[in-house]
């Protein structure tokens, strides 16, 4: 059996002013008529051998998930709390015991949800191979034909292959966040895959690896589940049994170690990390101008424009290459070479409080 495990704990700000500390671009319909978290449930259902997913979370959103899944129909999945964050490291341990409590065998797919994937069907085959991997014993990522030197991937050294098909591999490195002139280096060799985020494998194998490398990690989280309240909805993790746990990613404490990482080439899913205006503009269906108008945007003579506007009307002439967001209480307008700089904006405005 497949246990989904859904991280949503993270507080996104490159989307200001859509997100916000409190609402992070996980629950935002930036693409589609559902939110990037309520898109992540939704692709799994159809697949076969699946268990209710668990969800993972901090505590101030927990009525915010609860009400996301139950507006797409996702029944009896179980919500775990972080009294804090402590990244994803911890959130997956703790996803890990909890599904172990029931099936020894669990198969975790760990799944981020601040992403989109168009293709759901390439989706649902690839996991299905994933499976087989993660059955025997294997830490299996997605691996993403890189086209940039991105330096807010991980990066995963291609090894010797595990199918005569040529589509799974042994990872001969994994690198979190190189800098540029690696992740250059990286681009150029061939020899590397972005991490699209997603893992599969045992909850047990998981454990073990922790129990290796981040010791610490693991009775803190074992304690903060140990000391669990829970009630029909929540699973609330220990909180000064958490407050002791170490905070890393997956990524740095578990998968730049493992000597069990596998990787799947994960062509075809139409991936995007939505990490900018303009990466969402690039998936977003545009006008025969490059233009993408969504909600109350009227124009003339504008081109390769995102315009966004959430209450009140839009109206730009005669101007390209920009990105226009309107919120209730702020107004983003950007040059489409600067929305990297939209966290310069986010510092500032928490600097001055
Ligand atoms: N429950 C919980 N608790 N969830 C968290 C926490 C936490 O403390 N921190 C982050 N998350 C969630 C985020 O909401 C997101 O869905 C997912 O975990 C990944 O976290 P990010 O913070 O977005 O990671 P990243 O984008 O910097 O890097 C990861 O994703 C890249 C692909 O987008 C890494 O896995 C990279 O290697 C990968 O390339
Ligand atoms: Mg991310």
């Amino acid at each position: 059996t497949i246990t989904p495990v859904i991280l949503c704990g993270g507080s996104g700000t490159r989307m200001w002013p859509l997100s916000r500390g409190g609402y992070p671009k996980q629950f935002l319909n930036l693409y589609g008529d559902e939110s990037l978290l309520q898109q992540t449930a939704t692709r799994l259902k159809g697949l076969p051998d699946v268990a209710a997913p668990l969800l993972i979370s901090n505590n101030e959103q927990r009525f915010l998930v609860a009400e996301q899944l139950r507006a797409v129909g996702v029944a009896k999945a179980k919500i775990v709390l972080e009294p804090m964050g402590r990244n994803t490291a911890p959130a997956v341990a703790a996803a890990a015991v909890i599904a172990l409590e029931n099936n020894p065998d669990a198969v975790l797919m760990v799944l981020p949800s601040d992403h989109v994937i168009t293709h759901g069907d390439v989706f649902q085959q690839l996991v299905l191979q994933a499976a087989t991997v993660a059955a025997q014993g294997k830490l299996v990522t997605f691996g993403i034909a890189p086209t940039e030197p991105h330096t807010g991937y991980g990066y995963i050294r291609r090894g010797a292959s595990l199918s005569e098909s040529n589509t799974s591999f042994d990872v001969s490195a994994f690198v979190e966040k190189p800098n540029a002139a690696t992740a250059a280096e990286f681009l150029a060799s061939g020899d590397y895959y972005w991490n699209s985020g997603m893992f599969m494998f045992r909850a047990d194998v998981y454990l073990h690896e922790l129990a290796q490398y981040q010791p610490k990690m693991l009775e803190q989280v074992k304690a903060a589940v140990a000391a669990s309240q829970r009630d029909l909805d929540f699973v609330r993790l220990g909180h000064d049994e958490f407050a002791e746990c170490p905070s890393d990613s997956i990524d740095y404490a578990v998968m730049e170690h493992t000597a069990h990482a596998a990787v799947i080439e994960a062509a075809g899913l139409g991936w995007n990390d939505i990490g900018s205006w303009t990466a969402l503009a690039e998936v977003s269906a545009t006008d025969a101008e490059g233009n993408n108008l969504v909600g109350d945007v009227m124009v003339e003579g504008v081109s390769n424009s995102y315009i966004r506007s959430e209450n009140r009307m839009i109206a730009a002439l005669g101007v390209d290459n920009l990105v226009i967001v309107e919120t209730a209480d702020a107004i983003l307008v950007a040059h489409k070479d600067k929305v990297q700089d939209v966290k310069n904006i986010v510092n500032r405005l928490q600097a001055a409080g």
